[in-house]
């Protein structure tokens, strides 16, 4: 890759808990991975960025001053949308050939498309000459996801795209933005990441739909306290205007209560050293996501089944959007091997799918090589 200037790359993440929570202003558990996108870049003295793949035969060529036009490529969007919300935001796109590398699978909900977001941006603004506020790349990059590709997400992929760091997991106040560290200790357990293998897209998916409806259930609660975002609900307050809500909307604040609560007792688990713990929230964050929240189905639910039936495994959730891709799983080191035998051939017999096993590591967010 000699002849390009740059390399930057930016990660795919887990989410160790606090799942749906990050529109609702709550604090999240996420941690970035080694599976990434990585942007090999050059400027060209056009005006325009060309694209191309090191997976894919497609080339696209996106004309800076039309940035907008592009929402329905099948490849290149991401990046025509990560340009133009950095573009409008006043800083100048420099023509350049961009190769991307993407190591996260798609629609795995490892977060592939904010990685690619996020790197682009920063690729776009190191050839720049810029001096990279990863905050703020990251908002961008949400910008984009939610103005341009039609999902109205939360800030959690995008920050931990940009902002992880190595062994660490972070523990992100989607209010606030403040971002504390912590070490991912776990002592003799492991962290599994499975792929269910059932392709989601959240632009499919009922994501959107449960963003409004938590929205819905603020505006009614709101109406009888003064909060600003869900995760301000109390545990006593939500019992005290439980009736106020109805249906599903009263499952979906059942879950959002309850899943901050467990975020809590997550991060003072680690802290302590206490993994066991940690597993069982794992396994109720599941349960709730499963029965309150409404975004697993057949195969997620499955694949949690066949790790949780494992005494190697004190806690297997679906981690990201829902409706599909990846699983987390605290799995006993000396035990990993049987534990994916088992696990793979039990989903394959309950549902017909090939569970998928990435081994990959908590990594930093956004990485610039000089070439
Ligand atoms: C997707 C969204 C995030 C977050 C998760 C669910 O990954 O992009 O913002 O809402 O789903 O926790």
């Amino acid at each position: 890759m000699k002849e390009y200037e740059y390399k930057v790359s930016a990660a795919g993440r887990i989410n160790v808990i606090g799942e749906h929570i990050d529109y609702c202003g709550g604090k999240v558990m996420p941690a970035a991975l080694s599976l990434k996108n990585t942007v090999y870049i050059r400027p060209n003295g056009t005006n325009k960025i060309n694209i191309s793949w090191t997976t894919l035969p497609d080339k696209v060529t996106l004309d800076i001053d039309k940035l907008d036009s592009y929402r329905n490529l099948k490849y290149g969007n991401y990046q025509a949308g990560a340009a133009l919300m950095w573009q409008r935001a006043g800083h100048k796109i420099i023509g350049c050939d961009m190769l991307h590398d993407c190591t996260v699978p798609f629609g795995s909900g490892l977060s592939s498309s904010a990685a690619i977001e996020v790197s682009t941006i920063a690729a776009l603004a190191t050839i720049a000459g810029e001096t990279l506020d990863k905050v703020d790349i990251a908002l961008k990059a949400q910008q984009a996801e939610r103005e341009y590709t039609g999902v109205n997400c939360g800030i959690m992929d995008q920050y931990a795209s940009a902002c992880g760091k190595k062994d660490s997991v972070m523990l992100l106040d989607c209010n606030t933005l403040e971002c504390e560290y912590l070490p991912l200790r776990l002592g003799d357990y492991s962290l599994v990441i499975t792929n269910c293998n059932k392709p989601h897209s959240l632009i499919e998916s009922k994501y959107n739909e449960r963003r409004e409806e938590t929205e819905r259930a603020l505006k009614l609660l709101q109406q009888h306290i003064d909060i600003k975002c869900l995760a301000e609900l109390s545990n006593a307050d939500y019992k005290k205007y439980a009736t106020v809500l109805t249906g599903v909307l009263s499952k979906r604040i059942e879950h959002i209560v309850s899943e901050c609560e467990r975020v809590r007792m997550a991060m003072q688990a680690l802290k302590a050293g206490n993994i066991e713990i940690l597993g069982g929230l794992l396994n109720k964050s599941h349960a709730s996501l499963r029965d309150n929240c409404e975004v697993t189905g057949r195969e997620p639910d499955a694949l949690v089944q066949a790790a949780q039936a494992q005494s190697c495994c004190i806690g297997s959730r679906l981690i990201g959007g829902g409706f599909g891709g990846c699983t987390i799983s605290l799995v006993k080191t000396k035990y990993i091997d049987e534990f994916k035998e088992f696990t793979f051939n039990s989903y394959l017999k309950a549902t017909g799918f090939k569970a998928e096993f990435y081994d990959s590591e908590i990594s930093d967010g956004i990485v610039i090589t000089k070439l």
